[in-house]
């Protein structure tokens, strides 16, 4: 790849830490108008990355004596899925107990059925339901023995085909005279899908263990409050509640002229990018003790970089005299 000159790199006020700032706001609003709200104001929905991010968003709730329940950046997304990739027609039948799925403490994403189904925790254990043949009118093989959910699909995948599809009540019949009644699990399951607003990863929680009724929602959103200790909960993200925003009180947006000694160079390429915010993080890094985040920021037309003159000066652009690094 083309070497790239950085002739200089102008910073105005140059400081940063890693600590967020919480915003409580007493507005009424819908998960999706707070998030509006708070990326136009702020930076976006507080994100919450470990126990002291925790501590100090409650203690922000606290003393501006909200008691009940606030929004907070995270949401997840339901999204059941057969563990044998079934998605013709009879995909979405169900037959859940009239309070499940409950998500109980947001740890539950595994289905076990007796005669109706309910979510359950795929690390305990259950009887087995596997099958082969077709999905709509399978043979049913019930495995007398408890196993966790990702033992018994192994089990079913390496024994006959996989744990059982159900698409019909002709199917839930079929299970429930071969087991007698005893809770089984069935290919049903879905992946956590936990999100923050603001894109960071998903890392640290802090689960009130409470039921999570998901009903037919296909997507939830998550609050806390000072009732429940800082523990968290989900709720429908129609729901109008106060919110909590945050702010990166030291981060700032820098702007960065590069002179490049080859103009066939395209610094919006992807490749060429990256190499420049590392060899950007190692200069600074070789500089200052705490640690820098950089990031791209797309302008308008979607681009980082605009060209300002296709001939250079090779002496640089002399416009600049603040710091630079
Ligand atoms: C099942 O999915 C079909 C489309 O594949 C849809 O028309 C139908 O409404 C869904 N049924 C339920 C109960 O969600
Ligand atoms: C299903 O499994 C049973 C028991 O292993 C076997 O006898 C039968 O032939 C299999 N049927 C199909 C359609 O694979
Ligand atoms: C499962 O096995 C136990 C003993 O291991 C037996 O008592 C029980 O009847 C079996 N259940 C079925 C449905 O076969
Ligand atoms: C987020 O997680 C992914 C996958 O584990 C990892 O590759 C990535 O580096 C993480 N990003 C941050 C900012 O920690």
């Amino acid at each position: 790849m083309a070497r790239i000159l950085l002739a200089l790199m102008c910073l105005s006020g140059w400081s940063y830490s890693t600590c967020l700032q919480y915003h409580y706001v007493a507005d009424q609003k819908t998960w999706t108008e707070a998030q509006t709200y708070c990326r136009q104001t702020y930076a976006d929905l507080a994100t919450i990355g470990n126990k002291e991010q925790n501590d100090q968003l409650l203690d922000t709730i606290t003393s501006a004596g909200q008691s009940s329940e606030v929004w907070m950046g995270l949401y997840s997304t339901i999204d059941w899925r057969w563990s044998d990739g079934f998605s013709g027609v009879g995909a979405n039948y169900s037959n859940w107990r009239s309070d499940q799925p409950d998500f109980n403490a947001a740890h539950d994403l595994c289905v076990a059925v007796r005669n109706v189904w309910s979510d359950e925790l795929c690390s305990s254990k259950r009887h087995v339901v596997c099958y082969n043949g077709s999905q709509l009118d399978p043979n049913v093989f019930f495995v007398n023995s408890s196993e966790t959910w990702p033992v018994a699909q192994k089990y079913c995948r390496e024994n006959y085909v996989d744990l059982v599809t159900v698409t019909n009540i002709k199917v839930v019949k079929k299970i429930y005279s071969e087991t007698g009644g005893s809770q089984v699990w069935i290919g049903l399951h879905r992946p956590p899908n936990f999100f923050w607003s603001d894109g960071s990863n998903f890392t640290f929680s802090n689960w009130d263990f409470v039921h999570n009724n998901l009903n037919s929602m296909k997507v939830i959103c998550a609050v806390t409050s000072s009732t429940m200790w800082g523990k968290w909960k989900f709720l429908s993200c129609e729901e109008k509640l106060p919110f909590v925003c945050y702010s990166m009180p030291h981060a700032y947006r820098l702007q960065l002229k590069i002179t490049s000694g080859n103009s066939a160079l395209d610094l919006n390429d992807p490749a060429v990018k990256k190499d420049l915010l590392k060899k950007l993080e190692e200069r600074l890094k070789s500089k200052e003790e705490r640690k820098v985040t950089l990031k791209w920021r797309n302008q308008q037309d979607g681009k980082v970089f605009k060209k300002l003159h296709t001939v250079v000066d090779s002496n640089g652009p002399e416009d600049c005299n603040g710091d630079y690094v």
